[in-house]
């Protein structure tokens, strides 16, 4: 380790606590009527200060942090984005801070403690907390908030991806972790309605059990798995529209969108400690709830606040109520297809056809069970 870096982490440590007494922190840029605010600087610092932080006001926290893989978090200006913006972001006066990801793993893992537990804090109880995460890190996350902050883990869910990076030394990487904790103390907000898809047996199978559900879901619906994909769920690259130039670190806005429709309610605070482009903002605004959003680059930042006050959201509800089902559509007579389409009000939702990406094959007959 080199020892400008070992102080460095030390350091913040050591003043995460004696900041917490200080004045009011100013967010470097903040909507007019105070919904969204952002914040330049280390998260663990600014969490420290924060008002809201230190009252417990925080309903709902998202974090996706460096990953330590050396990456150049604020190629924002260098790598493709539109000269305008650029511009734009240069003539506020940006410096191009760039966190260092490469510091050695002891204090990466001491990094990761004081934000977790800063965010931890931050919490109302009963707020939830997510964590999107690769494999190197996962486990050790799930320990340190399980065993010794004693938050419990509601969901280990995966983000698969399409497109991993190709490797033959080892099965190929095509996920990260998409871990869920709720602060012990208080009532959760879950609103299981906002993110429902249609079962498979809707989709696919035809079985008519899906009619008559016992678990309180509509006819013909259900919660998504916990291993999450799909048509939206991509990495967000290459043209697709939401990209943001320049941040190759990018979430699908669908992920986001999943996540805050189904822990938190409209006015709520949602808090991202790692904006980077600006992803959780966007859709938390979109959907009416209040924002706050921390970023070491100044850059970043102004291209992140940005996107959350000028662009928005540009995908809203696309991904929503789509079928994951992932074999073709079974044959089924017109009539079990008729049904089952019309309970799970088909028209806004993909048909099986669409899932299958070919037309059912006709057969006379019952439906056959799955
Ligand atoms: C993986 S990216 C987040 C990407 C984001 N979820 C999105 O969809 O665009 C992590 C971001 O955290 C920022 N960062 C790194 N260390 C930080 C720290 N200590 N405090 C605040 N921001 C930090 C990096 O500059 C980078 O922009």
């Amino acid at each position: 380790m080199s020892p400008a870096r070992g102080a460095a982490i030390a350091e913040v440590g050591s003043r995460l606590s004696t900041s917490a007494g200080g004045g009011a922190l100013k967010p470097e840029r903040a909507t007019q009527d105070g919904r969204v605010r952002v914040y330049a600087g280390d998260c663990r610092q600014i969490l420290a200060g924060l008002d809201e932080a230190r009252k417990h006001k925080v309903d709902l926290v998202f974090a996706d942090p460096p990953f330590n893989w050396s990456r150049a978090y604020d190629r924002w200006e260098t790598t493709g984005a539109k000269q305008a913006d650029v511009a734009k972001v240069r003539s506020d006066g940006a410096k191009y801070d760039t966190w260092d990801d490469s510091i050695p793993r002891e204090d990466y893992i001491t990094f990761t403690h004081q934000w977790i537990k800063g965010c931890v804090d931050a919490l109302r109880p009963g707020g939830s907390l997510w964590i999107n995460i690769p494999d190197d890190t996962a486990a050790e996350i799930v320990v340190y908030v399980k065993n010794t902050l004693k938050i419990p883990l509601i969901n280990w869910c995966i983000w698969h991806y399409r497109f991993g990076q190709n490797r033959a030394s080892a099965f190929i990487n095509s996920k990260v972790h998409a871990l869920h904790f709720v602060k012990p103390g208080g009532t959760p907000t879950w609103n299981p309605e906002r993110v429902l898809e249609p079962s498979d047996r809707a989709t696919t199978y035809f079985d008519p059990r899906t009619l008559s559900k016992k678990d309180g879901m509509p006819a013909g619906m259900r919660l998504p798995m916990d291993v999450w994909y799909g048509q939206y769920w991509g990495r967000v690259q290459g043209n697709n529209k939401e990209r943001r130039p320049g941040h190759d670190n990018q979430l699908p806005e669908a992920y986001l969108e999943r996540v805050i429709l189904a822990c938190s309610n409209e006015n709520d605070l949602v808090l991202d400690p790692f904006l980077g482009s600006g992803t959780t903002g966007a859709v938390a605004h979109a959907y009416k709830r209040r924002f706050i959003g921390c970023e070491f680059s100044r850059a970043n930042l102004l291209s992140a606040f940005q996107r959350i006050s000028e662009i928005g959201m540009v995908g809203k509800g696309k991904a929503l109520g789509q079928s994951t089902a992932i074999f073709k559509a079974r044959a089924a007579s017109d009539a079990a297809i008729a049904r089952t389409r019309d309970s799970i009000g088909a028209a806004s939702t993909p048909t099986a056809e669409a899932v299958a990406g070919e037309p059912p094959k006709k057969k006379r007959g019952r439906p056959r069970k799955s």
